[in-house]
């Protein structure tokens, strides 16, 4: 079965979408930095979707989660300062709820009129969002389908998590996709089906185990894949390298010799950093040298060094692989680009994204961050995707709940 599109929303209602009201499902989990939002990708993300219904006269109320409170409300995970983004970019007032389903979000939603925006509270300020218990989530989804009569789902940052919101609510209302989640769908699609080649895939971030299924499922899959970011060090160490004090994940280690035996077996390059940026400590201002990757523990900080970012040699040498590529799939920062004495990495990386013959796709999460903390505007790239985690499920060949509840099938 093929996903349930936008487009298709009114004929399944019966009629024209003016006076009804849609949820609007989001994944609006932005970062927040003392109640300021440091980047409102997934706030923009989400205007084409909520710009068609309210064009089209629907009473528009938007959910979403934001970060991991406990099922109980907390002032620290509030959406009001999202809700306020959100009215600036839509240039027009937005109600907002301060409960989720409570006779605030009901109020809210009463009032609305043909056009008009209301969102509510942090879907997880209730337990019933995030249980695993069938019964409890339905009981949840129920109360939410009280606020709507159909349901549009577009966060697809979450269509990996069987919650409320994002699985039951489907069932329960008429749902179909919203415009992200098709747009993000499109573009993952051209990664998995005869993607144009050389086709590389840049891994980083801190952990191996993090990305275990998606290097497993890859592997077969590309032609080259660049490794950077704090599990670099688990794959020098496994080639029998002394990394000092850097990240290493020594459960990983058998997993990780196995990923460089079958690369070499099925003709994949499993291309290694050949330095590193070595610091004295994990601080901003840290002393620190470019150290060759088989002498990490050779600086003169010894075994206490900590590998940081990749090295100068490293990051051209990646960015030659990058440039001469088709197709490109980026997931995970080379470095703790948060400080800018080990940012070059992933902004060499990011640079060379960009300059892409072909599609160039940065996965979400620290990466999306990365890119525009580092200067970068979303239109260089192919496609930023607002999914981390749900973007490598996806590209895992993993089922999505959130996806298939919407008709798709992979
Ligand atoms: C994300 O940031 O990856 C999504 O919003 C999902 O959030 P979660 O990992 O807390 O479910």
């Amino acid at each position: 079965m093929a996903l349930r599109t936008l487009d298709t929303l009114a004929a399944r209602l019966g009629g024209p979408l003016a006076g009804t009201r849609v949820i609007v499902r989001c994944d609006l989990n932005v970062p927040l930095q003392d109640g300021r939002i440091t980047d409102d990708g997934r706030v923009r993300a989400s205007l084409p979707t909520l710009n068609a219904l309210i064009h089209q006269g629907a009473r528009v109320v938007v959910c979403s989660h934001l970060g991991r409170p406990d099922g109980a409300p907390d002032p620290a995970y509030s959406l009001a300062p999202v809700a306020q983004r959100l009215s600036e970019l839509l240039g027009k007032p937005v109600a907002f709820a301060r409960d989720t389903v409570g006779p605030s979000a009901r109020d809210a939603v009463a009032a609305l009129g043909d056009g008009d925006v209301a969102v509510i509270e942090n879907l997880r300020f209730d337990a019933g969002e995030t249980a695993k218990d069938d019964a409890q989530r339905r009981a949840f989804a129920h109360k939410l389908a009280a606020l709507g009569d159909a349901l549009v789902s577009d966060g697809f940052g979450v269509v990996h998590r069987k919650q409320a919101s994002v699985y039951d609510l489907a069932e329960i209302l008429p749902s179909v996709a919203g415009l992200l989640i098709a747009k993000e769908l499109e573009v993952l699609d051209r990664l998995t089906e005869n993607p144009q080649r050389p086709y590389t895939v840049v891994l980083g971030g801190s952990k191996v185990s993090d990305k275990l299924g998606v290097i497993a499922h890859l592997l077969p899959r590309v032609d080259k894949l660049l490794v950077g970011g704090g599990m670099m060090f688990t794959f020098l160490a496994a080639q029998g390298h002394p990394v000092g004090a850097s990240l290493l994940e020594e459960d990983q280690l058998d997993t990780v010799r196995g990923y460089l035996a079958t690369a070499k077996d099925k003709g994949v390059e499993i291309v290694l950093p050949v330095d590193a940026v070595v610091a004295a400590s994990f601080s901003a201002d840290a002393d620190h040298v470019v150290a060759d990757a088989d002498a990490l523990e050779d600086t003169a900080f010894g075994a206490s060094g900590l590998g940081l970012d990749i090295g100068p040699r490293t990051a051209e040498a990646f960015a030659n692989e990058i440039r001469s590529s088709a197709t490109v799939f980026w997931n995970g920062p080379m470095g703790v680009f948060e400080m800018p004495a080990f940012a070059a990495g992933t902004k060499t990386v990011a640079q060379a994204l960009t300059e892409v013959d072909g599609l160039s796709v940065v996965g979400g999460g620290d990466s999306a961050a990365a890119v525009r903390q580092l200067g970068f505007s979303d239109d260089r790239f192919g496609h930023i995707s607002t999914g981390g985690g749900a973007s490598l499920e996806f590209l895992e060949g993993k089922r999505l709940p959130g996806l298939e509840v919407l008709g798709w099938a992979q």
